[in-house]
């Protein structure tokens, strides 16, 4: 198991290189040995630039994880801050003292989350595809990250000495419509089991994935776990539109 911790003490997951940080050192080199070589009386070839070391922004990052494993990602861009505070309005942040978000990705909805957070709630997100981790914890180094399947969201909540039926408020961003259905029932039924009753969990959808057979399909499957589960209006500031579920318990 693999997280990453707020406190002083743990590490992030990941380091990466600051951009072009070799190029730079073989910069001048480059430049030099375009010079006359004296002792041979012949031009030197010019020696070819150090290729940079680039680092991904979040969103390209994003897309590269999305074409690498499309049914794991299934979105191709990061939501916006809209969703994220529509999702905000919905929760009732001040009085949860445990938050958890499901499928990160590389934090968007993190950062709403983080200014909605009470300061004495715990929070901690999962998320299982490890080159999202990385963007994650470079963008939300202080925050506790399990690099872990939501799956196995009762043994973490075990780990973090959460009793079942305790957590407030789970945010998640998993893409259920490209999830298959025997992973939805289990992803949601372990939901169910670590919330307390009147807890929350909030998820998006998008507009149009509402015409497609598996997005009304686990629109129709959400009453079957949850007592009730109300759909917001659509958010047009986000691409594409989405709306928000919540789905209480
Ligand atoms: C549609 S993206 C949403 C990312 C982010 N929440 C946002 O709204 O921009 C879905 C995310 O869920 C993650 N994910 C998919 N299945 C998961 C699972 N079983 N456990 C944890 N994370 C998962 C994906 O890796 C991806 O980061």
């Amino acid at each position: 198991m693999r997280s990453t911790h707020a406190q002083a003490g743990t590490h992030p997951i990941v380091e990466t290189k600051p951009a072009g940080a070799d190029a730079g050192a073989h910069h001048g080199k480059a430049h030099r040995s375009d010079k006359h070589d004296s002792k041979a009386g012949k031009h030197t070839k010019p020696a070819k630039p150090a290729k940079a070391v680039k680092v991904q922004s979040a969103p390209r990052r994003f897309l590269a994880a999305a074409i690498k494993s499309p049914r794991q990602v299934g979105a191709i861009i990061p939501s916006s801050r809209f969703l994220g505070r529509a999702m905000m309005r919905l929760a009732d942040m001040e009085n949860a003292r445990t938050v958890i978000e499901y499928g990160p990705g590389t934090g968007t909805i993190t950062s709403e989350i983080v200014r909605s957070l009470h300061p004495q709630s715990r929070f901690f997100a999962i998320e299982l595809n490890e080159s999202m981790a990385q963007v994650f914890t470079r963008n939300h180094p202080h925050l506790k990250l399990y690099v872990r399947s939501v799956a196995d969201v009762e043994q973490i909540c075990s780990a973090e000495k959460l009793p079942p039926g305790s957590v407030d408020v789970i945010i998640s961003g998993l893409p259920w419509s490209v999830l298959p259905e025997a992973l939805q029932t289990e992803l949601l039924e372990a939901t169910v089991r670590v919330l307390r009753p009147g807890g929350v969990m909030l998820t998006y959808g998008y507009h149009g994935g509402l015409l497609l057979k598996a997005g009304r399909k686990f629109s129709r499957s959400l009453p079957r776990f949850f007592s009730k589960v109300t759909r917001s209006k659509p958010v047009w500031l986000n691409l594409p539109p989405a709306f928000v579920y919540r789905c209480e318990k």
